[in-house]
């Protein structure tokens, strides 16, 4: 039967005595900057009874504890999405567990269609806000009130600090950033183009399969969240051409590097 996050936090503690403030969830084809962890200790999902594994392809598996850019830090190489058939309780589950471990700062990457016409692909997008159009929230259920309140506010949800922080460090890496609206579907199937559209008339930037439920669960027990979406394609219809997961992976081996780098950049500022 699944833990809860205090027996994963407290099974994780036996083995591994850092006490990373950030945290980092890795998206599709972007596990590589797992790879960069100074003094890795991996910890396997599959080696903590009972908890929900990733089968997502390009997705490890794996919590990685170390250093990045100086500071301690846990990375998720492998998260959990929705179309999985993972109950959104189980998604919000890695996020507690890194709370419980002492996370204060979540950073997540994620691959996206873009829906915005003036992105191309292999574009990195700064997530500035977020539209949750999955139709169900990680938080549904009894509250657990010793993470955070019933009705958490979003207003801030990617906190404007780090957002901040992230513009001027991409500006010392000489890295190109676009800021957007992350739009967030169950999938698995890609979007229609009729679906595109109407995104685009909601005010989405760039659609994907991921982040929010976690983003949400963050924000609820009071994480400050960072987050940034590579355009690993076009969205439907933007361009004449069918949707491949092979793209999006690509995308990543292409442009996977540039983020990583900026990611190392805004760990070693951060305060
Ligand atoms: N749609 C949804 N999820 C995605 C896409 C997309 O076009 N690209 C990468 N993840």
């Amino acid at each position: 039967m699944r833990k809860t996050p205090k027996e994963y936090a407290e099974f994780i503690r036996q083995r591994v005595s850092a006490t990373p403030k950030i945290g980092i969830v890795l998206g599709s084809g972007l596990g590589e900057l797992g790879e960069k962890v100074e003094n890795p200790i991996f910890v396997p999902y599959r080696d903590l009874p009972d908890f929900p594994v990733s089968t997502a392809p390009g997705h490890v598996g794996q919590f990685i504890f170390g250093t990045l850019g100086g500071k301690s830090v846990v990375c998720m190489q492998g998260r959990l999405h929705y179309y999985e058939g993972h109950a959104l309780s189980d998604i919000l589950l890695p996020v507690r567990v890194m709370r419980l471990l002492g996370v204060e700062t979540l950073i997540l990457t994620n691959a996206a269609g873009g829906i915005n016409p003036s992105f191309s692909v292999g574009d990195i997008m700064l997530i500035s806000d977020h539209i949750n159009f999955m139709g169900v929230n990680p938080l549904v259920g009894p509250n657990d009130d010793t993470f955070g309140c019933r009705f958490p506010d979003m207003s801030f949800a990617y906190a404007p600090k780090l957002r901040e922080l992230a513009k001027a460090c991409a500006e010392e890496t000489g890295t190109a950033l676009q800021e957007g609206v992350y739009l967030a579907c169950s999938g698995p199937s890609y979007e229609t183009p009729a679906e595109i559209r109407a995104f685009r008339t909601l005010g989405a930037d760039a659609v994907g399969m991921s982040t929010v439920p976690e983003v949400i669960a963050a924000n609820h027990c009071g994480m400050q969240v960072l987050a940034f979406s590579l355009i690993s394609n076009m969205a439907a219809g933007i361009l004449k051409q069918k949707l491949t997961e092979e793209e999006v992976l690509e995308a990543g081996r292409k442009k996977g590097a540039e983020m990583q780098a900026l990611i190392q950049k805004i760990i070693e500022k951060l305060s």
